[in-house]
């Protein structure tokens, strides 16, 4: 029997005419996957019809063929375009040798050649970068380069377009003294992001959902962008949540998020959180429930 079925599943909870949708999923870990959660984010995110699948690193777990060719086989049942960047598990961490020599080398192989996956249309424009590094074993970091070539190719696009980077490693976490979590140069890619107006980062990593405003951290006079982080949408490295995704309904200057968990067999809509963007950046208007 197929791993994969066809997809069944209700449609989401709410789809009130957003212009584009993004499904955003992380964390996927095949090596330590729970291989029910599979079909069911398959059908879930396919009923969801969304127009970009974001998906923010740590495909595997070790960095194995046979986990990146378990990973592909999966995202070849995803809807596209496709948004995908790296983790620091997708970096061989006992194999010193490819770890230094060629360490994305499995990655490229069955995922992706391409380190800078970009989507843009009339409405979004959404860029992934690689925050996975050899030499800081889970941390991550962003350079200079990075941010200078996101925001050229972010801001290329019409000035309405909802601005959208795509990391593994997050820019923020619950606490705010806390900042071994953060990606490396955090600090210096915000201030560069603030510059050409991005308006969203999602990211992955800690295996927890949540959403915040830049500004909470990053005191960047005029500028709030939205953090949102997904949990891990199949694996069972869990940090005390359930699996989980979400779905952002993006409008001009609205963006709903549906957090999708993994409840009794199926993925369906937890809570939702509503943001709207105003003249000092975006800020959140309502949760349901
Ligand atoms: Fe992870
Ligand atoms: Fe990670």
């Amino acid at each position: 029997m197929s791993l994969y079925p066809p997809p069944q599943a209700p449609a989401p909870a709410s789809q009130d005419l957003a212009l584009r949708t993004i499904a955003h999923i992380s964390d996927l870990h095949f090596g330590k996957v729970d291989c029910a959660t599979l079909p069911a984010l398959t059908a879930a995110i396919t009923a969801a019809k969304p127009d970009v699948v974001a998906v923010s690193g740590d495909l595997t777990q070790r960095a194995k063929s046979r986990e990146f060719s378990a990973a592909r086989k999966f995202l070849d049942t995803l809807p596209k375009p496709q948004i995908i960047v790296p983790g620091n598990h997708d970096v061989p961490l006992y194999n010193i040798l490819k770890r230094w020599r060629s360490p994305l080398k499995n990655y490229r192989h069955y995922i992706s050649d391409d380190l800078e996956p970009f989507f843009a249309d009339q409405e979004i424009a959404i860029l992934g970068i690689n925050t996975a590094r050899s030499l800081t074993f889970k941390d991550g970091r962003i350079n200079a380069v990075q941010v200078a070539n996101a925001c050229r190719r972010l801001t290329e696009h019409p000035e309405s377009a909802i601005r959208i980077v795509v990391t593994h490693h997050p820019f923020d976490s619950v606490d705010q003294a806390r900042t071994r979590d953060i990606v490396g140069r955090g600090s210096m890619a915000m201030a560069g992001f603030a510059g050409c107006g991005i308006d969203v980062i999602l990211a992955g990593h800690l295996h927890t959902s949540r959403i915040s405003n830049s500004a909470a951290r990053y005191h960047l006079p005029g500028y709030s962008a939205l953090f949102i982080q997904a949990g891990t949408a199949t694996s069972i490295r869990q940090r005390g949540e359930t699996n989980a995704w979400n779905l952002l309904r993006v409008e001009r200057d609205a963006i709903a998020v549906d957090c999708f968990t993994w409840q009794a067999g199926e993925f369906s809509v937890a809570k939702t959180d509503r943001f709207v963007k105003k003249s000092d950046g975006w800020t959140i208007r309502t949760t349901e429930p």
